[in-house]
Formats: C-alpha cells, sequence, structure tokens
C-alpha cells in the first residue's frame, strides 16, 4: 500500500484518486475548490488543505490540473523542503514537449523525482482499462510502478525521455483521435440537412474503423519505407473527392472547417508533384521524414 496524493479533482483527477483508493492505496486528495474533494473523502480519502500538505504526506503525489501553468504555480508554492525524501511527483497534466522538460526542471528544485504522465483515456476508464503513458527515469518508473498500474491496465512506461508521452498524446488523442470525432459532426450535420438523422450513420462510421486500422498499418510501412506507391486510392483520387464533399457540405449551409483543412493538405501534395502518390505522402509534405 502506497501513500498516495492527488492534485486536482477535477473530471480526471476524481477518477484518477477513486482508482487509488479502489486499488487499496492510501489516497489524500487537494483540490483548489475545497467542495469537489467531498465525494472522495465519502469514498475513504484524506482531504488535505494546500498543496504543501499534500505533497509532504504522499510518496507519489499526482498531478492533475488543467495546465501546465497551474501546476507550475502549485510546484512553485511549495513550502521549501516540504518533500519527504524518495517521494515521485507526477504530471498527468495534458501538455506539449517543452512543457514536460519545463516542468521536470521546476520539481528537481523540490528533490522530489519527476515523471511525465498523460492520460488517453476517459474518466471512466480510470481502474480499469485507461491507457497512462509514463515517461522519466527508468528506476523512477521500476520504484512506482506497482502502484501508477492502479490507474489502468494499460498504464506503460514510455522510456527514458521526459516529453515522449506528452508528444504521442498531442499526436494520436488531439491531432488524430479528437480531430476525427470532430469530423464525424461535420458529417451528421451535413446528412441532417438531408433529413438522415445521425443514428443513420453510426452503423457505416463503425465499419469503416476496421479499414482504418488496415490504412494505419499500412500508412506507417510506407513512412518507414519512403515508399509512398498505391494501386488504390492516389491523392489525386482523394482530392477530387474532397473538393467534391467540401462542396457538398458547403452547399448544405456547413462550414466544412475539417475537410477544408484536409483539402488543403492534398493540395499540397499535389502541387509538390505526389498526384500518383498514397495519402501518407502528406507525412512527408506537412515535414515529416522517413526514418
Ligand atoms: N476529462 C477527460 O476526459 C480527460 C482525458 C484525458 C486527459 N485529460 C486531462 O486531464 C487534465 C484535467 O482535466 P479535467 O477533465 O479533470 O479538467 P477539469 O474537470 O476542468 O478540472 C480542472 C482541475 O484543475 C483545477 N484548476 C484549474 N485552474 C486552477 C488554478 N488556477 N489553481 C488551482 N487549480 C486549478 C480545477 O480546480 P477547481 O475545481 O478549483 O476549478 C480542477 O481540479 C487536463 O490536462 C486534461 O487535458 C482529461
Amino acid at each position: 500500500m502506497t501513500r498516495v496524493s492527488v492534485l486536482g479533482m477535477g473530471l480526471m483527477g476524481s477518477a484518477v484518486a477513486k482508482a487509488f483508493i479502489d486499488a487499496g492505496h492510501e489516497v489524500a486528495v487537494w483540490n483548489r475548490t475545497p467542495a469537489r474533494c467531498v465525494p472522495l473523502a465519502d469514498a475513504g480519502a484524506r482531504t488535505v488543505w494546500s498543496p504543501s500538505e499534500a505533497v509532504a504526506w504522499g510518496e507519489v503525489i499526482v498531478s492533475v490540473l488543467s495546465d501546465y501553468q497551474v501546476v507550475e504555480e502549485v510546484v512553485t508554492s511549495l513550502a521549501p523542503g516540504v518533500a519527504a525524501t524518495g517521494s515521485v511527483f507526477v504530471n498527468l497534466t495534458s501538455g506539449d514537449a517543452d512543457a514536460a522538460a519545463a516542468m521536470r526542471k521546476a520539481v528537481a528544485a523540490t528533490d522530489m523525482a519527476y515523471l511525465d504522465g498523460a492520460v488517453l483515456s476517459f474518466p471512466k476508464d480510470l481502474g480499469g482499462t485507461a491507457d497512462i503513458l509514463i515517461s522519466g527515469p527508468e528506476d523512477v518508473w521500476d520504484t512506482y510502478k506497482s502502484a501508477l498500474i492502479a490507474m489502468g491496465s494499460g498504464t506503460v512506461h514510455t522510456g527514458p525521455v521526459i516529453h515522449e508521452a506528452n508528444v504521442i498524446d498531442t499526436a494520436v488523442t488531439g491531432a488524430f483521435l479528437c480531430v476525427s470525432l470532430g469530423a464525424f459532426y461535420e458529417a451528421t450535420a451535413y446528412a441532417a440537412h438531408h433529413g438522415i438523422p445521425a443514428h443513420r450513420l453510426a452503423g457505416p462510421a463503425i465499419r469503416w474503423l476496421d479499414l482504418m486500422r488496415a490504412e494505419i498499418l499500412q500508412g506507417v510501412e510506407q513512412i518507414d519505407s519512403g515508399d509512398y506507391a498505391t494501386d488504390q486510392a492516389t491523392i489525386d483520387t482523394y482530392e477530387a473527392a474532397m473538393e467534391m464533399v467540401t462542396g457538398a457540405i458547403q452547399a448544405a449551409g456547413r462550414p466544412a472547417s475539417i475537410i477544408s483543412g484536409f483539402l488543403t493538405n492534398l493540395r499540397a501534395a499535389q502541387a509538390a508533384g505526389h498526384g500518383d502518390k498514397s495519402l501518407a505522402v502528406t507525412h512527408e509534405i506537412l515535414g515529416g521524414k522517413t526514418s
């Protein structure tokens, strides 16, 4: 059993704290607005009244605050020498690569070890199948992994590079998943214009997910090899289709914002002479390189 202090009782922080409680750890919770600690106190957590108190009590300090600026304010507000020897600060707040490096520096001044993480799941998945990426020193991960795994069966160490969790999260959750879900609602709004309700799109959309799985695997193979030949859909094929789709959605009075951005990428690939290549070539057009 480990003493875990959780900073931030928002939607995700509350789920993180509950996962530790359910796994049998001793948990302390802190939140700027104390009322949000009440459900966790009812579930068995101890409420603490300041970040310094949370850090002084815990062996593992997990922060799940809204952004890195808030985490930095909290870390720099800690009373000097408050952290127990050997304790670790695990920051699960979402952020970018630079934020992770800056936070490692800020936490170093407190004598706590530092792990930077990202949650690639929703609060309901915490304590179950949640995917949580953790980056930082191997020995620190090894010391605390048996406690951290309580957050979800998909809690994994990405390696020692401190910004890896944030970069993977920004890329996959942010640039890929969130935008894909956003695009689904461009689709439902367009179909609604023609009297087709959203639930009629769910079946076909879900069937496309299997195709996406295969396309992603083939796409990363092409990026690795640098060979973007295709006998299926070319950049020219996609561009013609997306021009039609953008026009159809705009004619329905919808802005087609996400599809317009995709069309811009396709036209950049055409302008670079890649009209006969596969969609994966846009990786290079957007500044990526083959590995
Ligand atoms: N919710 C999700 O599905 C999800 C999924 C993956 C990752 N995440 C990440 O998890 C983090 C937390 O998200 P959330 O959904 O829990 O957000 P949330 O419900 O809005 O909670 C935000 C937390 O930050 C605290 N906070 C905000 N400004 C503060 C300040 N100036 N000083 C002290 N505390 C402050 C809030 O305290 P108060 O209660 O006092 O306002 C609250 O505890 C974010 O980085 C988010 O990207 C969330």
